[in-house]
């Protein structure tokens, strides 16, 4: 699914800020009014925000937690992570009334809602993987009275579990369509599959017993790698189609056979040699020399200067995204488009290499 709207930054004030738990704030931000439709958002959806460390900019996703149906509310959850960076500016420094950069909104975790749909929505969500899950929560309850959702939450502990309250309370308003399931690595329950890691064998022994019925399935993934790649496998051992998985990455894969900072080598017999790429952003053109075994499209256009989108640079949060309109392309990683997209000409620029003499890579179909 693609949109017309080009990624940009805009300074936001911080509404809002309140500690979820010891080690995660929610943060709310004002929208003027003016910028409303550049922030109108589907669940499921990231922001990008620049946060500056000892001078370096660095750019970090965040998922929404709110819901498109409460306009005036943009809100995000940061968790800080052992040794991060961003994060730990995030929970230390920021507050009320400070500004922030923020991107209009990004993002493909989400499936088209109906309000005649009849769905059955499971969710696995692991640690702060919850936000964009929170998020399709509260709009599928609203948006389509017929459905219904299951939720299973690993955390570690009970004190880490972020959105606690805002769970328990969804699912005391609607007992008949939310059930939350917390799995705790180190939990005490007396039925030990809601005790230990979300493994292939628990995700499939959860699915066999609260998953029954063949109702209209869709299935959400957003937590840890290896908690997500135990959930997947499960799914698609009980035969789960895999268009049915929507899975949201947080980080690249550590267990990529793709070394992160190489590019793939370039094939024999295929181009190899210096590319013209004529870059189209905000209606203007820009062309550029690449080599084919050279940097990344994404990274030869900011050495040119100019301001293309960006955000993880590691094929996960599709920020970066693009459609080649000419020539042929390679890109070394993708875990943020879908098949549709990739067979539609739309590449991550962050890890595409041009495969032909001439190539041309337009931003502004987003
Ligand atoms: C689409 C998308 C949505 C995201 N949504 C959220 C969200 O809603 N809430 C949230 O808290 N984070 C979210 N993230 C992760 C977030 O963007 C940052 O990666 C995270 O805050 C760590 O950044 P950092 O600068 O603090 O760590 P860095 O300084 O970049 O990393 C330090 C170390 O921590 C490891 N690390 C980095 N990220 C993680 C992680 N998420 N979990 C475990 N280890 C990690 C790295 O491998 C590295 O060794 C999202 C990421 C993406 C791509
Ligand atoms: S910048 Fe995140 S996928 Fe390219």
């Amino acid at each position: 699914m693609s949109t017309a709207r080009m990624a940009r930054f805009h300074t936001l004030t911080v509404s809002s800020l309140h500690r979820e738990t010891v080690d995660s704030i929610v943060i709310g931000f004002v929208i003027p009014p003016a910028l409303r439709a550049d922030y109108a958002f589907i669940q499921g959806q990231y922001l990008t925000l620049k946060v500056f460390v000892n001078g370096e900019e660095l750019r970090r996703s965040y998922s929404i937690c709110s819901s498109p149906l409460d306009p005036d509310e943009l809100r995000i959850a940061v968790k800080r992570v052992e040794g991060g960076r961003a994060s730990t500016a995030l929970v230390e420094k920021l507050q009320p009334g400070m500004t922030v950069e923020v991107m209009t909104p990004m993002g493909n975790f989400h499936t088209l809602l109906h309000t005649a749909n009849r769905k059955h929505y499971v969710c696995f969500a692991g640690g702060s993987g919850i936000t964009p899950i929170l998020s399709i929560i509260k709009t599928v309850l609203r948006a389509e009275p017929n459905s219904r959702l299951t939720l299973f939450y690993g955390n570690t502990d009970a004190d880490r579990i972020i959105f606690r309250s805002k769970l328990e309370e969804l699912k005391q308003k609607h007992a008949d369509r939310l059930g939350v399931h917390h799995i705790l690595t180190f939990g005490k329950d007396e039925d030990m599959l809601f005790n230990g890691l979300i493994t292939v064998e628990k995700a499939s022994a959860l699915t066999s017993r609260f998953v029954q019925d063949n109702t209209d399935t869709e299935y959400f993934i957003c937590g840890p790698e290896p908690m997500m790649v135990n959930v997947s496998e499960a799914l698609e051992k009980l035969g789960v189609d895999k268009k049915r998985i929507h899975i949201e990455l947080f980080t690249s894969p550590v267990s990529s056979d793709v070394k992160k900072d190489e590019p793939k080598p370039v094939e024999a017999g295929a181009f190899n040699g210096v590319a013209e790429v004529k870059v189209i952003m905000d209606g203007r053109e820009h062309l550029l020399k690449i080599p084919a075994n050279g940097d990344a499209v994404l990274d030869a256009a900011l050495d040119a200067g100019l301001d293309v989108p960006y955000a993880c640079k590691g094929a996960v949060c599709c920020t970066c995204k693009a459609r080649v309109v000419e020539g042929k392309v390679e890109m070394d990683m993708n875990y943020a488009l879908t098949d549709d997209e990739v067979a539609d000409g739309y590449v991550l620029t962050c890890q595409t290499h041009p495969r032909s003499a001439n190539v041309t890579i337009d931003y502004d179909q987003h």
